[in-house]
């Protein structure tokens, strides 16, 4: 006999939930996908693009993938920490090479994640485990995928102000005044270079200093890098976040290999966890581990490889910097074209604003609506937020799209 499967509401069960407004970032790729105008333009979602409006996949990539080809013989499991090669090129692109002793290497642990956002959400949730009530604290703005991400698991997002001051430096005292209401235990994401969206960077010295409010209030710091090699270079990035972690004891690092390997759709990140002893390193090892257990079991084995493979070989190695160098610089090309072309259209301000900014962001001051208004009448895509992907711009297209979006600014 079959069983009455009854539901109270008329839709069933899922009839509670209303549709959610599409993602930020997400939503614009796929708008801009289906826009059929021919001089559109995506200053959207993060992906470096070439002069062609292309994101390429890296020569080094490429002739990593053909040497997996031949090399790699079986699909087995790999375990909940995935490639440790993998793992450890990454730590020693964030520490440095010479850093990497073997008393630093016994406090650390890693595991390979889908993607940095794989690294980001599997640290959260350790987080959730180690305090479940705890808050944790964002930078405002930041990249709309924190708050989610700390909502997901069920912790208290906060936000901690992070603007300019009049020197084009981080307002430090604002930051460090908001942290006051935090409380020990709270833990802190704070973004390495090229923050997303303002472009805006901690100096050394404001590391150095941050490293010392984290301590003083007893906080919990979770470091974000995604850009690595995006701004001034690999380990010139590092430097403030290499002064930071030699003040503190503990801290995680989720790191991205989409931007500057180009392995986006690969899904190809990692969760590093500083410890102060072995011991404690050891033990909270095993939970982040049953966490990833139970979440996503093990990491993706393709990404990992290649970065490894990469990095295991000196050519490739200099093939892979010299095509990061190239993809910086035509960043930085770009950042001051831009500047110049908004101050011939009366923006000096901003223009001054972008050129101290690094990385693929700046945050345009627009208008209220202007997103909306320059995709429906130039074809040009950014989020509401005025957050531009400098690497969307072309040389063809600057002057014009500078033209148009200044229109929008108000500065
Ligand atoms: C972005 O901020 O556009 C990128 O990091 C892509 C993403 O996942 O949002």
């Amino acid at each position: 006999m079959a069983i009455e499967n009854k539901t109270e509401t008329p839709g069933g069960h899922l009839s509670m939930l209303t549709a959610l407004p599409p993602d930020p970032l997400l939503g614009l790729m796929a708008a801009f996908r289906a826009d059929e105008r021919v001089h559109k333009l995506d200053l959207g979602v993060g992906v470096y693009r070439d002069e062609n409006g292309d994101t390429p996949i890296m020569t080094a990539v490429e002739k990593a993938e053909q040497k997996l080809l031949s090399l790699v013989s079986t699909k087995a499991y790999e375990g909940p920490r995935g490639n440790a090669e993998f793992c450890q090129v990454v730590c020693q692109k964030i520490l440095g090479e010479d850093a990497l002793t073997k008393t630093r290497r016994e406090t650390l642990d890693a595991f390979a994640t889908p993607g940095g956002c794989g690294a980001l959400g599997l640290g959260v949730g350790f987080l959730k485990r180690l305090r479940p009530n705890a808050k944790v604290w964002v930078s405002n703005p930041s990249w709309p995928n924190h708050q989610k991400i700390v909502d997901v698991a069920g912790l208290t997002p906060a936000k901690y102000t992070y603007h300019r001051n009049e020197n084009n430096d981080v307002d430090f005292e604002q930051l460090e005044h908001d942290l006051v209401a935090s409380t020990a235990g709270d833990a802190v994401i704070i973004q390495g270079p090229c923050h997303n969206p303002t472009g805006l960077d901690l100096s050394v010295a404001q590391w150095k200093s941050l490293a010392k409010v984290i301590k003083d209030k007893n906080l919990f710091p979770f470091i974000d890098i995604a850009y690595q090699g995006f701004g001034a270079g690999l380990d010139e990035d590092m430097l403030g976040i290499r002064a930071f972690l030699d003040e503190v004891d503990e801290a995680l690092v989720s790191y991205s290999c989409s931007k500057n390997f180009g392995l986006y759709r690969d899904r190809c990140g990692c969760l590093i966890l500083q410890a102060a002893t072995q011991e404690v390193r050891d033990a909270a090892g095993t939970h982040i581990a049953d966490i990833a257990r139970a979440t996503y079991s093990m990491p993706p084995a393709h990404g990992p490889a290649i970065v490894a493979t990469i990095l295991a070989d000196k050519d490739l190695t200099t093939e892979w910097l010299e095509e990061l160098t190239m993809m910086r610089e035509r960043m930085i090309t770009l950042r001051s074209q831009f500047a110049r072309e908004l101050e011939k259209c009366g923006k000096p301000k901003t223009a001054a604003t972008i050129r101290s900014e690094k990385g693929m962001f700046s945050l345009l001051p627009i208008k209220e609506g202007a997103a909306a208004r320059l995709r429906r009448d130039h074809g040009i895509y950014l989020p509401a937020s005025g957050r531009i992907n400098i690497a969307g711009m072309t040389e063809e297209k600057i002057s014009e799209a500078a033209s148009v979006l200044a229109s929008e600014v108000d500065e």
